[in-house]
């Protein structure tokens, strides 16, 4: 039989043999392209989040050149765009705000230009998520090449974090346990090489995620950002997305509902970040795939963390991707019955044909999943009158004893009475208290801010004090740790339970029975809730005012309302 050839998108542009088909050409001809580039050959978009302003993404001009040389290789025509990019340092009043725009950029930049396929270039944290999943609503072949992790950081001969080791020092700072010049000193070593974080943050978890959704080539979570392999894998992703076009394979081919199942274990078995919850939710979603809250914590349940790394443990990415990286503990999963091994990835082979004689270099950075470093951690996803929507916590980097607790309200109404109030002497708080913050959800910061962690009082942490109870409708950062329960839906901008929380109110937590309560007898909690009043937003136009008009719960992905779903590679009204 013969073959059925699918017309390239490409070719409704530079194929045209008339006024437009000569427009088309002509204006991409003045950088010197010759005529034999509108042959019909895949043209090929990268997308690229290279900024200035996005350290984590600043050496991608060097990745794109790299995937460029692939797609030539392989007979394709590269042209690279740039999309908004999302630097998670410098964004405020949070990068999280922002992902979604940037997801529409990505989707229109794609849709409404000359392209066959994509090569998503991805790093600082919400840059991953919003390619994908503007890419996903347009479903044509893409694969995401990460930019890599920095090198470990390297201070007075320890290794030191992103983010983890500034949450440490900070507090030591505040305790007065550490000097000012200390503390500038590690600044200038921890962040030593181009790259993203080099924890398993929500950057290198979301790398991971790529890798193991199938959407990515094998290695992508863990190369370093300035090891010559991971430009090899770039020019290797340029080659490959030729092939894709050619045999039509699509996003939502590689994103079915068995590769978001793989991410979500592999997520548990790297005691990856709670952001991806929210993230991986918001690119099913895009793609038509039907993932829940409730499929984290049925999935997550019974699978260890197996990988040793900071915030949950003490090792790097660096040292992560010498012991064999994500393949390896792919391998580990596969190997336990945890992996759907026929989820097919952008390279052509199954995860498991991919992954099943990865080696691994280093049992102390990866261990066996019947030896692991952590039992049962995946997120938990908690229930209750506090979060009837959900709610979640991430066990591997909690405090066990605090896994079971019952404590004393101490309530924050938003983010600035937090800051107005923690370092006060004189706050009534004491380690078996339970700190509350509201108003920091997708609505009510806006933009689900990272601040769910809250730091301890300082006079609790005088007296060596390192965690406690904290719950909220924001996020963590994914280099944080602590018991820290996250994401509560509704919010408490939304009306949830969480706005009626007060002072002295008891908290109950009991995540073994997935259960958070506020122990407020009903009655009272509806006489609260005749008295509140919705908070306004800070900012009434432009896209503040979209984003809070429509973004949606955390268990919902925090997508706007409009852009869930996807529309496809057909460009609706077209005049020429
Ligand atoms: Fe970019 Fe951490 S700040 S990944």
């Amino acid at each position: 039989m013969k073959k059925k050839v699918i017309p390239l998108r490409s070719v409704q542009w530079f194929g045209r043999q008339d006024i437009y088909g000569f427009i088309y050409r002509s204006w991409v001809k003045n950088r010197g392209v010759p005529q034999d580039q509108f042959d019909g050959r895949p043209v090929i978009g990268i997308c690229n989040t290279y900024s200035e302003l996005t350290p984590c993404n600043s050496h991608f001009r060097t990745i794109a050149e790299h995937v460029k040389a692939g797609v030539l290789e392989a007979g394709g025509f590269p042209l690279e765009f740039p999309v908004m990019s999302l630097g998670e340092t410098m964004l405020r009043p949070t990068a999280m705000l922002y992902r979604n725009l940037a997801s529409m950029d990505v989707e229109e930049s794609i849709r409404g230009n000359p392209v066959d396929g994509v090569v998503l270039l991805v790093g600082c944290d919400k840059t991953t998520p919003s390619l994908l999943m503007g890419a996903a609503s347009v479903d044509v072949p893409a694969i995401a090449v990460s930019g890599g992790p920095m090198l470990s950081g390297k201070y007075r001969g320890t290794d030191v974090g992103s983010g983890t080791t500034v949450w440490a020092m900070s507090e030591e700072l505040r305790a007065g346990k550490i000097s000012l010049e200390e503390f500038h000193e590690a600044e200038s070593c921890m962040h030593r090489s181009h790259g993203h974080c080099m924890t398993m943050g929500t950057a290198s978890t979301m790398a991971s995620m790529v890798e193991a959704l199938g959407v990515g080539m094998p290695g992508n979570a863990a190369i370093p950002a300035v090891d010559a392999r991971r430009n090899v894998l770039a020019r290797m992703a340029g080659r490959r997305i030729v092939a894709l076009v050619k045999e039509n394979i699509s996003l939502s081919k590689i994103l079915t509902k068995k590769a978001f199942e793989n991410a979500i274990r592999a997520n548990a078995a790297i005691g990856g970040s709670t952001n991806a919850v929210i993230h991986l939710i918001a690119i099913a979603r895009r793609i038509g795939v039907d993932l829940k809250l409730a499929d984290w914590d049925r999935l997550g349940r019974g699978v260890h963390t197996l990988v040793n790394l900071m915030p949950s443990g003490k090792y790097l990415m660096e040292d992560f991707y010498y012991a064999g990286g994500l393949p390896a503990v792919l391998r580990e999963l596969g190997s336990t019955g945890l992996l759907h091994k026929d989820a097919m990835t952008v390279n052509g082979k199954t995860i498991w044909e991919n992954n099943r004689d990865a080696p691994c270099h280093n049992r102390d950075v990866i261990f066996p999943f019947n030896k692991p470093f952590k039992k049962n951690t995946g997120i938990a996803v908690l229930r209750g009158n506090l979060c009837p929507g959900g709610a979640v916590i991430k066990p591997s980097a909690a405090t066990p004893r605090l896994l079971r607790h019952r404590g004393r309200a101490v309530v924050f109404e938003n983010i600035e009475d937090f800051h107005r109030r923690i370092d006060d002497p004189g706050l009534e708080i004491d380690e078996k208290c339970v700190m509350v913050l509201k108003n920091c959800g997708p609505r009510g910061y806006p933009g689900m801010a990272e601040v769910g962690n809250m730091p301890l009082p300082p006079k609790l942490l005088k007296r060596g004090v390192t965690d406690m109870v904290r719950i909220s409708d924001a996020r963590m950062s994914g280099t944080a740790y602590g018991t820290v329960v996250l994401h509560m839906v509704p919010e408490a901008a939304a009306g949830g339970a969480l706005a009626l929380v007060r002072n002295g109110d008891l908290i109950e937590l009991d995540v073994s029975r997935r259960r958070l309560q506020l122990l407020v007898a009903e009655k009272e909690l509806l006489k609260r809730k005749k008295a509140w009043k919705k908070p306004k937003p800070p900012l009434a136009r432009g896209y503040w005012r979209l984003y809070v008009e429509h973004v949606l719960q955390a268990d919902q992905g925090a997508d706007l309302d409009f852009l869930v779903g996807r529309s496809g590679p057909l460009v609706p009204r077209d005049n020429h």
